[in-house]
């Protein structure tokens, strides 16, 4: 069931707003709650997330009235509704009656009552309850006016992602079923040769339980599928029967950003909108660097298509052991990040700060002053800012450059105990290849391995330990037609049922690198190797390998100490218009940059010359206008070259050919559209 043509939003601005708890206030807090709403710009708000328990207080007893009531009051002033299935958390009724939904870990042990999230993926008890009360939801609410978007249960897998109990059991051997057709099938894909693990029945499979030692690593990432499927189909229980009852309204799940227990290619395929909950840490000056991968993946997810993001914090989180707070700006500059890489708006968690419970300490756009809270004062500021930027809605990011995401990838090479190190990191390699491209000025998409890949000059791909044919094959065609592809270390290593190909790594893109890699070569703990790139030394910690490198492939970097001195590191292949780069090791962020460096080069990208990892430049775009979102996310003054001529959207007037951009400073430079995207850089001088 993917869905070909999403339903649109019914909502004609940028949305801003948050997740709204009316039941846990008296209910003439709600009419203050929609004055300040109003006075804040907040035209959408999420409710009721974890109200079940609230709206069937016993089975098959419904409270409506309340919620009713809230519909109404929000409605009446003007704000549109988020509508949550409520299914985010069972009632305790549920649970007691049937104890066997619960969630059990991987010791065995049955997770109690008494948090969110108290449920097995696979229950069928579970299943029929939440359809029954999406239903239910659906049936009461779905004609009301307000509700404009379907938020289903709230980020699948936050808490429970894995469930290990009997009934999950089953479920994986139907899974397993489905995928190996029997039990010679199972057999095979698993290698149970390896350690005398064969089955002659079904009732022996189990998921992987805490074992004697190392488990079978195909039984561990078959788990990973699974699981992932698991909460789908859940999902898809939700959406079966909303799409019935109101076939026109939009459904969601929010996520949580790159995200390794679920393979969101395969959610977003089955939901109208992409959401996304982001929670950088104030505490980190770098954090809005692995934001922006988050978000070139959200709006990836559709293609390009807008997104939302659902939540983040107005000040500080309560979940981290320590807590930073945003300082005055940091919202905002966060906000206009989300929206510059795509999102239709900025939402938080939540609307409200709450007095009791487990987030109380969590911040929200009104705090516990109320209208004289700092959070108060600044997301209503922002909100009515946020008017001027209505143009941007429905505008695309142009994009170039697109980042290989590849969830088997990321599960193998991280699931598995026996790996040559268990170091190497799917998303620390994945967060460090972006980041070099994103100091040298790009703003990256997100791509399966398979594609799409219009549009793209430059695809990079960090690291794609599982690989089948069909990617081999989309990644040569790319290059063939003028693409350049650089691939990571430890790619092509096994085939889907996590069998090393024959040959070895990069198995079927030996032919387009043009190299054979005879062993990986871990580094130490501690200890770096070193390349040597156009003369000039860089570390590599963690990992290098050997590589043997075929006489059509040019050796663009070699290893220039240990066992490895003067042996290939980095290649380059040409390979019809295009070329193949391959990176034998896990290179230290200066010696990425000057790797990305030469490879945008090659595929005939900008770059910038000097950098500065605060400054940001994203452009989205429409048929007739260039966006260009610029923004200084450190604590100094940058001074950016802008196309001269250009309104900004954010402070008024036209700018140019300098811009200078305060400390959290930002600009929103509105253009017409040009053949190229607008390419920001460091200004060369500073007068
Ligand atoms: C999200 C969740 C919200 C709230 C928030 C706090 O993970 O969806 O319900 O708990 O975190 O940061």
């Amino acid at each position: 069931m993917t869905n070909a043509t999403p339903r649109p939003m019914r909502l004609d601005a940028l949305a801003y707003g948050g997740d709204y708890n009316p039941d846990q206030w008296p209910e003439e807090v709600w009419h203050e709650d929609v004055r300040l709403m109003r006075e804040a710009g907040v035209n959408l708000v999420s409710l009721p997330v974890f109200s079940w328990p609230q709206l069937e207080t016993s089975p098959g007893v419904y409270e409506w009235g309340w919620l009713d009531r809230v519909i109404e009051v929000l409605w009446a002033g003007g704000i549109r509704v988020d509508l949550a299935t409520a299914t985010a958390t069972p009632p305790a009724w549920l649970v007691r009656r049937h104890p066997e939904m619960l969630p059990w870990d991987a010791d065995g042990r049955r997770l109690e009552f008494g948090s969110r999230q108290a449920y097995c993926p696979s229950s069928p008890v579970w299943r029929e309850h939440v359809a029954r009360m999406a239903r239910a939801m659906a049936e009461r609410y779905g004609e009301h006016p307000a509700v404009v978007l379907w938020h289903v249960s709230n980020e699948y897998g936050d808490h429970v992602a894995r469930c290990w109990c009997p009934e999950s059991a089953a479920h994986f051997r139907r899974w397993l079923e489905a995928r190996h057709g029997d039990l010679d099938g199972l057999n095979e894909a698993w290698g149970v040769n390896v350690w005398g693990q064969r089955y002659t029945a079904w009732e022996q499979v189990e998921p992987p339980r805490r074992a004697t030692g190392p488990i079978n690593p195909t039984q561990l990432l078959d788990f990973e599928r699974f699981s992932s499927d698991a909460l789908l189909e859940l999902f898809r229980v939700e959406v079966d029967v909303l799409r019935e009852v109101t076939p026109e309204l939009p459904v969601t799940t929010n996520f949580m950003s790159i995200f390794r227990e679920l393979d969101y290619w395969r959610f977003a395929e089955v939901e109208d909108l992409v959401t996304d909950d982001a929670y950088p840490d104030p505490a980190d000056p770098r954090a809005h660097v692995p934001a922006a991968l988050n978000y070139g993946l959200m709006r990836s997810l559709k293609g390009g298509q807008p997104w939302l993001l659902l939540e983040q914090a107005a000040s500080a989180v309560s979940w981290r052991d320590v807590n930073v707070p945003k300082a005055p700006g940091r919202m905002r500059i966060d906000s206009l990040q989300a929206i510059a890489h795509g999102s239709d708006g900025a939402m938080f968690f939540q609307w409200r700060q709450a007095r009791y419970g487990q987030e109380k300490f969590h911040s929200a756009m009104l705090g516990h002053r109320g209208e004289r809270s700092r959070s108060f004062r600044e997301t209503a500021a922002f909100g009515r800012e946020l008017q001027r930027l209505a143009p941007v809605k429905g505008a695309r990011v142009r994009s170039r450059v697109a980042l290989v995401v590849d969830w088997d990838s990321w599960w193998g090479s991280s699931a598995a105990e026996s790996l040559p190190s268990q170091r190497l990191g799917w998303l620390a390699q994945a967060r460090a290849w972006h980041g070099a491209l994103h100091a040298l000025g790009h703003a990256v998409d997100a791509v399966r391995a398979t594609g799409p890949f219009d549009g793209y000059d430059l695809v990079v791909v960090p690291n794609l330990y599982v690989t089948d044919a069909a990617q081999a094959d989309a990644l040569a065609a790319f290059a063939a037609a003028g693409g350049t592809v650089v691939v990571g270390p430890f790619s092509g290593v096994v085939d889907p049922t996590e069998t090393v190909h024959p040959g070895g790594a990069p198995g079927p893109l030996r032919e387009l690198l043009g190299i054979e890699v005879d062993e990986p070569w871990p580094v130490p703990d501690g200890r770096a190797e070193r390349i040597e790139l156009d003369g000039v030394g860089y570390d590599a910690p963690v990992w290098t390998e050997w590589i043997e490198a075929s006489p059509e492939a040019s050796v663009v970097a070699r290893f220039a100490a240990g066992v490895l001195d003067g042996r290939p590191a980095v290649t380059r292949r040409g390979h019809g218009d295009g070329a193949a780069w391959y990176v034998g090791a896990a290179l230290a962020e200066d010696g990425l940059v000057e790797v990305m460096r030469r490879a945008l080069a090659d595929a005939g990208l900008p770059a910038r010359d000097r950098i500065d990892r605060d400054l940001e430049a994203v452009t989205r775009a429409d048929d007739a206008t260039d966006f260009t979102f610029v923004l200084n996310h450190g604590d100094h003054e940058v001074v950016v070259a802008v196309p001269d001529g250009a309104e900004d959207l954010l402070g008024g007037g036209t700018v140019g050919p300098r811009l200078v951009l305060p400390p959290l400073g930002a600009a929103v430079l509105a253009a017409p559209r040009a053949a190229e995207p607008p390419f920001v850089t460091l200004s060369e001088t500073t007068e």
